[in-house]
């Protein structure tokens, strides 16, 4: 499934946040307790076959891989994060490779996966299009992009505090943009949502519920736009 000739343009030397992934390392664990580990299980449970991580982060995922999982390549650019996830691939109940590479540049070849995990990545790439454009092609025809994403909130005061914060949230928090329609994009890359829950989640005990999505799309079968 890899192709290690491939190679992220700017590298994935541009996307090392060393601060930011020792915080977000501390923090995620809290998040996974609180509901976290829960909505990757429903987010992982009916994936099959070979599987593409992007932006594992810690490995936070890896453990709750369904059995009917054979192979995932997981790709994570930030090298503090990476040695982490390196560590938990070794328990994991399926197979997991850890790669150093960007979503914008997926080191796999066209085709090769059953089906593209992201996991509040999607709100960080530095380009989303791009970003989804790659899942499109490391997926099959009719393969499956499994989603778990903060995005922009439906209320309009909301929505324009988060489009104030970004540019200095973004400084701080490796990328992440707090506004991001992240579902109207998977729809413009050409995927068809097959499954989407909405909710609000605090990342943070002392932090305010921010709108998540999570859910399934799929990419068109041969034959179809
Ligand atoms: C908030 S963390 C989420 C980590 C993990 N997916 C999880 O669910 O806990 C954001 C992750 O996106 C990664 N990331 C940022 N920019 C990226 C890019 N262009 N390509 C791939 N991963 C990226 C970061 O290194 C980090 O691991």
């Amino acid at each position: 499934m890899t192709d290690p000739g491939a190679e992220a343009p700017g590298g994935p030397a541009a996307l090392q946040h060393p601060r930011f992934a020792r915080a977000y390392a501390r923090a995620v664990e809290g998040m996974n307790r609180r509901g976290g580990t829960e909505h990757r299980r429903n987010l992982l449970s009916s994936l099959h076959s070979r599987v593409i991580e992007i932006g594992a982060g810690d490995g936070s995922a890896f453990a709750l891989y369904p059995a009917t999982v054979t192979e995932v390549l997981a790709v994570e650019p930030d090298d503090y994060l990476r040695a982490l996830a390196t560590e938990k691939a070794v328990s994991a109940p399926v197979p997991v490779t850890v790669a150093a590479g960007a979503a914008e540049a997926i080191p796999a070849a066209d085709a090769s996966a059953d089906a593209v995990v992201t996991s509040l990545v999607l709100c960080s790439v530095v380009d989303q299009s791009a970003a989804l454009a790659e899942a499109r092609r490391v997926l099959r025809p009719g393969g499956v992009l499994a989603f778990y994403e903060h995005v922009r909130s439906e209320h309009g005061v909301l929505a324009v505090a988060e489009d104030v914060l970004t540019p200095l949230w973004k400084q701080v928090a490796g990328g992440c943009h707090p506004n991001r329609d992240t579902l109207r994009a998977i729809t413009e890359a050409g995927f068809t949502v097959s499954d989407n829950r909405r909710f609000g989640f605090s990342v943070h005990p002392l932090a305010p519920p921010v709108a998540h999505i999570l859910g399934h799309a799929t990419t068109p079968v041969l034959g179809t736009p």
